[in-house]
């Protein structure tokens, strides 16, 4: 069964992309056979892509669909591939909306300031809207993206990302330069530094996404 995920966070620069590209990869390691859908009109996953091409490794494909008609782009794909994964794009808007209806699960990468945080509000607030007249579908959690290694979430980022009403996955990923270098060279942190601390933060977010996804395939998530 196919599962769709998801990338969604209309601010840049919080590591959808990056997110999207080092997941993807993790899930084709594991030998799911996976496609990565680029649907931010800037085309950074299309550029990894190109860029992987130099890397004699096999990385995921990488398909754009930067108009709001992801349910129906990424419909007749379901069977191909058992995880597609949608790099969400810059902007709320109708491609976000797009992703969130296309999605089985959405993961929203999330920089640890309120600001941030509370720049949040609206895409919870369409994913509530949608969950509200679909049975609660899509499921949603929030992954805290480029924390400062050593420093803990502080308790009023916490406080508002609670607020926010949605769950909060444990694995996050820190600021890491070699996050990155990958994005830069068309690589992932699994090839860069496959014992490294960054390819344990991916590895430990993939293991806590399974439990999510294992409840899609039984179906009290499916779309
Ligand atoms: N965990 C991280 N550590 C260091 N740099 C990161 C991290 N995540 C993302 N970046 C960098 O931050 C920038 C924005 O990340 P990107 O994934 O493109 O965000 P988005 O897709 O949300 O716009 C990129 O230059 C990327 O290399
Ligand atoms: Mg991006």
């Amino acid at each position: 069964m196919t599962q769709v995920i998801a990338i969604a966070n209309p601010k840049g620069g919080v590591g959808k992309t990056t997110v999207a590209v080092n997941l993807a990869r993790a899930w084709q390691q594991a030998g799911h056979r996976v496609l990565l859908v680029d649907s931010d009109p800037q085309g950074s996953a299309r550029d990894w892509y190109q860029a992987s091409q130099n890397q004699g490794r096999e990385m995921p494909v990488v398909v754009g669909v930067d108009r709001p008609v992801l349910p129906a782009s990424v419909q007749p794909l379901r069977g191909a591939f058992d995880r597609i994964v949608i790099d969400g794009a810059a902007k709320l808007q109708e491609m976000t909306v797009s992703a969130i209806k296309a999605a089985d699960f959405i993961l929203i990468p999330i920089q640890p300031s309120a600001l941030d945080i509370w720049a949040a509000e609206d895409l919870v607030e369409l994913i509530k809207a949608r969950q509200a007249v679909t049975d609660g579908k899509p499921p949603a959690a929030f992954v805290v993206s480029r924390q400062i290694t050593g420093t803990r979430l502080a308790l009023d980022a916490h406080r508002a990302l609670e607020a926010l009403a949605l769950p909060i996955l444990t694995a996050r990923t820190t600021q890491r330069v070699v996050y990155a270098e990958c994005m830069s060279t068309g690589s992932t942190v699994l090839d860069l530094e496959a014992d490294g601390p960054a390819a344990a933060e991916i590895n430990a977010l993939c293991q806590e996404l399974e439990t999510w996804l294992a409840r899609i395939s039984t179906g009290t998530g499916d779309a």
